[in-house]
Order: C-alpha cells, then sequence, then structure tokens
C-alpha cells in the first residue's frame, strides 16, 4: 500500500524527470520556475492530454515532437487584461510618458505579453499622448501560441465592459470603442495599433538583452520563477535598460530579495515602477 508521502516523493521524481526530458530534447529549461506552480500545470497537462501519470506525459513529449506545442502552451500562463491594474497605467499615463517624451526614439520591451492585451494597451497610451509614431514596441513571449493570437488582436466581446471601465479607469477619456470594432462575439483591435509593434519569441531562461530599451514592462511572469531566475530576469532588464530608463513588474512581484535590485529606485514601489539607477550617460539624455 502506499501512501501519500510515498505518491509525492513518486510525483516529484517524475516531474524533475519531464523537466530534464523536456530541456534535453527541446532545449526548453524549466528547471528554475517555482516547483508548486509548474507541478501543477504539468498535472493539468496529465488531465488535458489523459495520460494519466507525469511519466506517460515524459513519454509522449520524448516519442512525439508534435506535442511540443501543446505542452509549452500548457506550461505558459497567457492569462491577461486590457489595462490590467489601472492604477499602473495611469501612472505610466501620467508620470512615465511625459518623461519619454523627451527622447527622439522611445523603445519599449514587453517581456511576456501573453495573448497580447498590455501590447494593445500600451499602444493606446502611446497615441493619445501623441507618442506612438517614434515608438517601437518589441512583444516577446516564450509561446509561439500566445504571439499567434496577441498578433492577431482578437478577443473575446464579454470582456468589452471591464476592458472599458479599466481604460477609464487609467486616464482614458475617450471610448475604449475607438479602438476595435466588434463582430458577433469577439473584438478586433485596430490593426494601425500594431505598425511599430514587432512580435517575436524570446526565452527569459536563456535569451539575451534588447538594447537601448527605455521602458520595460514584465508583469506577472516572475512570480513563475524561482528568486536566482528572478534576479537574472532584473539583471537582463536593468542591461536593456538606458540609465534613467524605466521598468514595471506584477503587482505580486517583488526585487527586494534581489542583488540586482541596488541598481533600480522605486518610482512608485506600490505599483511596482521602478528606474534604472546611473548618470544619465550622453547618448541616453533626452533631447
Ligand atoms: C500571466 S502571463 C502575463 C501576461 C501579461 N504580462 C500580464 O501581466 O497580464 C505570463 C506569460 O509569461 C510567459 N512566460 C513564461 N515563461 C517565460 C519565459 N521563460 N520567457 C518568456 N515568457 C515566459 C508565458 O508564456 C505567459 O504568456
Amino acid at each position: 500500500m502506499t501512501t501519500e508521502h510515498d505518491d509525492l516523493e513518486r510525483e516529484g521524481i517524475e516531474l524533475e524527470l519531464f523537466v530534464q526530458a523536456l530541456q534535453r530534447r527541446h532545449g526548453y529549461d524549466f528547471s528554475q520556475y517555482a516547483p508548486a506552480s509548474l507541478k501543477r500545470r504539468v498535472l493539468q497537462l496529465v488531465a488535458q492530454l489523459e495520460t494519466g501519470t507525469i511519466s506517460a506525459l515524459t513519454a509522449r513529449l520524448l516519442h512525439e515532437p508534435g506535442v511540443l506545442p501543446q505542452l509549452l502552451a500548457g506550461l505558459s500562463v497567457p492569462v491577461s487584461d486590457m489595462f490590467r491594474d489601472p492604477a499602473v497605467f495611469r501612472v505610466l499615463r501620467e508620470r512615465v510618458l511625459p518623461v519619454l517624451a523627451s527622447y527622439p526614439r522611445i523603445n519599449i520591451w514587453q517581456a511576456g505579453c501573453a495573448h497580447g492585451e498590455e501590447v494593445y494597451s500600451l499602444a493606446i497610451l502611446l497615441e493619445e499622448a501623441g507618442l506612438y509614431e517614434r515608438s517601437q514596441i518589441f512583444a516577446t513571449d516564450l509561446s509561439a501560441d500566445a504571439l499567434l493570437q496577441a498578433r492577431e488582436g482578437i478577443y473575446p466581446a464579454r470582456e468589452a465592459q471591464q476592458w472599458s471601465r479599466n481604460y477609464q479607469a487609467a486616464g482614458g477619456t475617450r471610448s475604449l470603442a475607438d479602438y476595435y470594432s466588434a463582430r458577433y462575439d469577439l473584438l478586433k483591435f485596430d490593426r494601425r495599433l500594431r505598425r511599430n509593434v514587432t512580435f517575436a519569441q524570446h526565452n527569459l531562461v536563456s535569451d539575451k538583452v534588447f538594447s537601448e530599451t527605455h521602458l520595460v514592462l514584465c508583469r506577472n511572469v516572475l512570480i513563475y520563477f524561482s528568486n536566482p531566475l528572478q534576479d537574472r530576469c532584473l539583471g537582463l532588464f536593468r542591461d536593456s535598460l538606458v540609465r534613467g530608463g524605466f521598468l514595471c513588474l506584477g503587482m505580486r512581484e517583488s526585487m527586494d530579495f534581489a542583488p540586482t535590485a541596488t541598481d533600480f529606485s522605486a518610482l512608485d514601489a506600490a505599483l511596482r515602477i521602478y528606474r534604472r539607477n546611473g548618470p544619465l550617460l550622453e547618448s541616453h539624455a533626452p533631447r
């Protein structure tokens, strides 16, 4: 007879082997993700693919290359919202964009953009501030599936009311409906909002920095990572940002534990909006 302790131990071993197989076979390293939430998602995949055990899921991963996109989609959590945490977008609108306005070109990196709701939100802020034309947004995610949807910019119409309230709470003065067309039960965001957006796959575990960035948004992604991996990401963001550049994390994320925190100062600690420290280099200074 097996005890609950035996079951947990076996599942722990199976999870380790699954993570190893994913890395060795396909090069995706999940070894530094927070174990509890990773296990939850792997068990959801076990249920979804009806494999019964994590070991059987690992066998499919090893023997069926075609299953990889489904696994990656299941391991990522692409939930988001337009103007999620409106107070954050209000501060971006009122305190961050006026500083960015002094740069001749504005580079923005949105890491972990999921289905793109925050990308369109930010594009709307830039448009309304008259900054869109000189802005370039790099919107990245690990999941190719999520990026496909982000590019489409099509969302369920049931979100319209909540998103409209978020937009107003973030200081929006028009109607959010000005930016999408509604058809049946879908909303399609205006293509013009993505004319300066580049969507690309980028893995925060293993890929490199973007350079000369003025604003990095990476919200509700680090929460899935272990502390050392979070610190690696903070280092990536620091090295991507010009001095004085802005970093925006998720409301439940913190950099207090991280060695890299000394390279940032809080603009609004409660809303997790920071600036990279250091004297402005001439080439980074606003004109
Ligand atoms: C909860 S969503 C966050 C969406 C949006 N930023 C927000 O706050 O609403 C987390 C996203 O992080 C992405 N992600 C997870 N691991 C990643 C990694 N190693 N590199 C890049 N993106 C990753 C997932 O694919 C998912 O789309």
